[in-house]
């Protein structure tokens, strides 16, 4: 698949019941966090406000462990079956302009961990970490994360990065935009 690209079917949820619940439920997260700007402090109010063990956290993490045994979640292989990406919903009114993408990744090697597609956030993101296995973690601005969020924000630049087993990123991009035109030597903006 071409590096610079996201491309993926994006989901037909009127034939999974599952996955239209699902974006349901992530509507009524988007409501609580539309005003709010990726970044630093949005990661640290997602961890204390929303994290395992809260309805919104515990419900995402059901419905993407349930979709990828359905075959919704993550069903387009970038590169193998241990990275995947699935596109459940793109921008509009009803998901507050939001998208909804889920990447799978499998760190399967001890001791290293797995890199995917370099990309930039011109909005940020908001990444929910959902564990198939309760080691994996997935690397944000600051540092490794487990059962719980980060939030790059805008203008920020990554890999995809997983250790530890296997995990499912889904995440939400204001507008849907994400960029491939990016590169590790780019500078960072001043606030990550
Ligand atoms: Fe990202």
């Amino acid at each position: 698949m071409d590096p610079k690209s996201d491309a993926a079917a994006v989901l037909d949820v009127l034939k999974w019941p599952t996955a239209q619940k699902f974006v349901d439920r992530c509507a009524e997260f988007f409501a609580t966090v539309q005003d709010l700007t990726p970044g630093k402090d949005l990661e640290a109010r997602l961890n204390s406000d929303f994290g395992p063990g809260t309805p919104f956290y515990d419900d995402f993490c059901k419905y993407i462990k349930q979709g990828l045994q359905e075959g919704w979640v993550a069903e387009t292989e970038i590169s193998g079956p241990n990275y995947r990406r699935g596109k459940i919903a793109l921008p509009s009114a009803e998901t507050r302009y939001f998208s909804i993408t889920t990447v799978y990744m499998n760190a399967q090697d001890e001791g290293s961990d797995f890199k995917g597609q370099y990309h930039k956030h011109p909005y940020g993101e908001i990444n929910c970490v959902v564990q198939i296995d309760e080691t994996a973690e997935l690397m944000g601005m600051q540092g490794w994360q487990g059962a719980g969020w980060t939030s790059p924000g805008p203008g920020t630049h990554h890999y995809p990065q997983a250790r530890g087993g296997a995990l499912v990123a889904l995440f939400f991009l204001p507008a849907g935009r994400i960029s491939y035109d990016a590169d590790p030597g780019m500078k960072q903006p001043l606030s990550v």
